[in-house]
């Protein structure tokens, strides 16, 4: 069973004609500037389109190439010879929306190949006939004919399938010349008819595929035509204006032109009577060959009461009623839903009709096919019901439903159904509410709901198509039990922030993830899915890192089958250095992306790095010159910070030198000379010894007149010397606040061990490493010299001698 049977449109009701504007000289030039714009070539076609375009005669310019030519929505209000003369190729010619008045068929004389003419919507009262083969197509419905505009030379016309006809009465003698072709399509275009003599009279019998009629806008239905059609598949007829008066003209009417019909397709375009009419008229169709009844715009008036029925066998498998206003107010509703649950049809379409219930039939039904799209139904729609035991599909999209866990159990005894659509609704779930669906679901559409994460714990268990497209889902639980069977999933636009694996969606074929919020999906994916035949993941945010490499890697290897919308919606939207980079052009190395590989790298940059310093170390002894340079800096900066003057007054020497007399070699070869070269006065106690006082008196009294003490420093020193100064530091505080003006030169290494524990100050002044060594390298000696250099400010000027002692 099909749905598109009822899909016949109409488009002769759809293009009502729009205001005309009268044209003027200029607008007539400017469209013909314009027209020569409109000419183009498709195919083995050359098309001129001047549609809309003002015109008030057919341009003259036109190519003689032109086959198709379109001057429909002008204000035309003539045609000649002249005008067709050259368009010797003329195939399709739309003249429709115009205001032609006379017609002479004479002047396509020279246009042998036209085929397709449409003069509808003009204002044509006569027609001239002459001898043309060819058309298949000829539209002269909406014009202003009294009688139908059918000639004698319609007869040979033996390839017309199409014929537009419209007039204000129809004669037996009218229709004759066509009575023996074979059409598809007829349209009887009977607005303006007030024929009702001719009715009694019996027409002619009329061969077409579809017979569509328009009868009169708004005018009660009083039409009678004593004319039965043959072949007859499909009939159309639009504006249906009966009360109960009238009522079996309509049923009269249609009988006549269907009796003669198999398989009938019935379609009433806008169709406004009583409930009583309605009845009576279906009731006369179910008796009727009537396969298909579509009524669309349906408008009940009067009042609903109780009409017999009688659902006896019928050859209508499916009635739709599309678009139905009652304009009742107060009626029992029940009448109209037991009307409508009880047919013994397959298919039941009531669409767009404002229902707000229906009610379980009494007894088991035949229906299959139940939509009940666009109106007010909710939960307490067939409930307990145990009658719709057929019904394969139920549509109920758009509707007002919303608990899921009561729509399951509406299933429940629907033990066919297959196919249930719950779309556009506002639907959610609460978890842990029952649900319990029928078995043989199918397709479930439940996109454009409220639906959350909690929707996968209430899910018919062999579902196979399942379309959850914009709800608020999360996340695809884990805990959920599988649906083994599920082969399409669509979750585009909902919140998910990757895609579901498939080891609770097992033969999973088609996923649509669009327009939500994944921005790393795990490129996991393409394992777990190995049954994928079309994925849709584009229009998401992706963040373009190292962990979305390998799911774009693996994504390009896929054909374009599989992958829809590969490359171009597939794009970065983070980082901001990446934004609107398509993932077919995002590529980083290997090397930034590999962790372990990065981590190797590191250690071995440190390792280098340590065995260099290490070298360094031992090789050039570093630590050793980076100790001398701190020390040259820190007497450096505190030499600037001591004033001038204050010394001046004090000192009589730069320094005094206290060594061991083993060691003297050292100090007159190395350290004097050296130290006197920078002009640094120096106070020896041998040289400066000042008879009558004690060694250690003497050592004292130049201590005290130098501003700084050097002392060389090596086991010879501690053994002979130091006892000397231990008293001297037990009397004077200058060593203990700071020792900037003591200057320690290591000779030779001292043992810790071997400086005895009594040489308390020694000790501490070694423990604070605050000496300079005596490098034996040539090449460290130059540190050295400077770092004494530093200690002394040569520019002081000293106290002579004489003036003290
Ligand atoms: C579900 O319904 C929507 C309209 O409400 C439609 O666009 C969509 O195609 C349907 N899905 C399936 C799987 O039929």
């Amino acid at each position: 069973m099909t749905v598109t049977l009822w899909d016949v449109h109409c488009s002769t009701m759809a293009n009502p004609r729009p205001p005309i504007i009268r044209t003027s000289h200029f607008v007539h030039i400017f469209m013909l500037i314009l027209g020569s714009r409109s000419q183009h070539s498709l195919g083995n076609d050359f098309i001129g389109n001047y549609s809309n375009s003002f015109l008030s005669h057919v341009p003259s310019h036109l190519s003689s190439k032109t086959t198709i030519l379109d001057l429909s929505l002008n204000n035309i209000i003539k045609l000649q010879i002249e005008d067709f003369k050259s368009l010797r190729n003329l195939r399709v010619l739309k003249l429709s929306y115009n205001r032609i008045q006379h017609f002479d068929i004479d002047v396509f004389r020279f246009n042998q190949h036209l085929e397709y003419l449409d003069l509808s919507h003009n204002k044509l009262r006569k027609i001239s006939c002459h001898h043309l083969m060819n058309l298949i197509h000829l539209d002269l419905s909406f014009n202003e004919f009294e009688a139908l505009p059918i000639c004698e030379e319609f007869a040979n016309m033996s390839r017309l399938d199409f014929l537009g006809l419209s007039a204000t009465r129809i004669q037996k003698s009218d229709l004759l010349p066509i009575s023996h072709l074979n059409l598809s399509h007829i349209l009887l275009d009977l607005e303006r008819f007030h024929g009702e003599k001719s009715t009694l009279e019996n027409l002619p019998v009329l061969n077409t595929k579809t017979l569509r009629i328009i009868l009169p806008l708004n005018k009660p239905f009083s039409v009678q035509l004593n004319m039965s059609v043959y072949n007859l598949r499909h009939l159309e007829l639009f504006n249906i204006n009966v009360d109960d008066d009238k009522c079996s003209l309509l049923t009269d009417f249609l009988s006549k032109l269907i009796n003669k019909a198999k398989f009938l397709n019935l379609t009433l375009y806008h169709m406004e009577t009583t409930w009583k009419c309605f009845v009576k008229s279906l009731q006369f169709l179910w008796l009727e060959s009537v396969e298909y009844l579509h009524i669309y715009n349906l408008t009940l008036v009067d009042k609903i009461d109780f009409e017999p029925f009688s659902y006896s066998e019928t050859s209508l498998k499916g009635l739709k009623i599309e678009l139905c206003i009652i304009k009742v107010y107060l009626f029992s509703q029940n009448v109209l839903y037991d009307f409508f649950s009880n047919m013994n049809i397959k298919m039941l379409i009531l669409s767009s009709t404002r229902m707000l219930h229906m009610v379980c039939p009494s007894k088991p039904s035949p229906f299959q096919y139940l939509d009940f799209a666009n109106s007010l139904f909710t939960e307490s729609l067939f409930q307990d019901c145990e009658n719709l035991t057929l019904l394969q599909t139920l549509i109920l999209q758009k509707n007002k439903f919303t608990q899921l866990s009561k729509i399951s159990l509406m299933t429940k005894k629907m033990k066919s159904l297959k196919h249930l659509d719950l779309s556009q609704n506002s639907i959610s779930y609460e978890d842990k509410k029952n649900c319990s669906w029928a078995e043989s679901l199918l397709v479930l559409n439940l996109s454009s709901n409220e639906l959350t994460d909690s929707v996968f714990r209430c899910l018919p268990p062999r579902i196979t198509v399942l379309d959850l497209h914009r709800n608020k889902i999360r996340s695809i639980l884990k805990d959920m039990t599988s649906l083994e069977m599920l082969q399409e999933l669509n979750v585009a636009s909902n919140s998910l922030v990757d895609l579901p694996g498939c080891s609770t969606f097992r033969s999973l074929s088609t996923l649509v993830i669009t327009y939500n919020s994944v921005t790393h999906p795990s490129a996991h994916f393409f394992d777990s899915c190995q049954n994928i035949k079309s994925l849709q993941a584009g229009d998401n945010p992706f963040t373009c890192t190292c962990s979305l490499r390998e799911f774009s890697r693996n994504i390009a290897t896929l054909s374009d089958q599989v992958v829809r919308g590969w490359p171009h919606s597939y794009k970065c939207a983070f980082p901001d250095s990446y934004k609107g980079t398509q993932l077919k052009d995002f590529h980083l190395s290997p090397f930034s992306c590999n962790l372990v590989l990065i981590t190797i790298t590191v250690l071995l940059i440190g390792l280098v790095l340590m065995i260099v310093t290490a070298f360094l170390c031992i090789h050039f002894d570093l630590p050793w010159y980076l100790r001398m340079i701190l020390q040259w800096t820190r007497t450096r900066r505190r030499a600037r910070n001591i004033s001038l003057d204050h010394l001046e007054r004090t000192y009589q020497f730069h320094a005094f030198i206290s060594y061991s007399e083993r060691d003297s070699a050292w100090v007159k070869q190395e350290l004097i000379p050296n130290l006197e070269d920078e002009n640094i006065k120096i106070c020896l106690h041998e040289r400066n010894f000042v008879p009558g006082k004690s060694i250690v008196e003497n050592i004292i009294n130049c201590i005290e007149k130098s501003h700084k003490s050097i002392f060389i420093l090596s086991p010879n020193f501690i053994q002979s010397e130091w006892c000397h100064y231990e008293l001297y530091f037990a009397h004077h505080k200058l060593f203990r606040e700071g020792s900037d003006n003591l200057l320690l030169v290591l000779l030779e290494p001292i043992p810790q061990c071997t400086i005895p524990t009594r040489y308390h100050k020694l000790k501490v002044l070694m423990a604070q490493r605050t000496y300079l060594e005596w490098p034996k390298e040539k090449s460290k000696q130059v540190f050295f010299w400077a770092n004494i250099r530093a200690a002394f400010n040569v520019k002081l000027a000293l106290v002579t001698e004489d003036n003290e002692i």
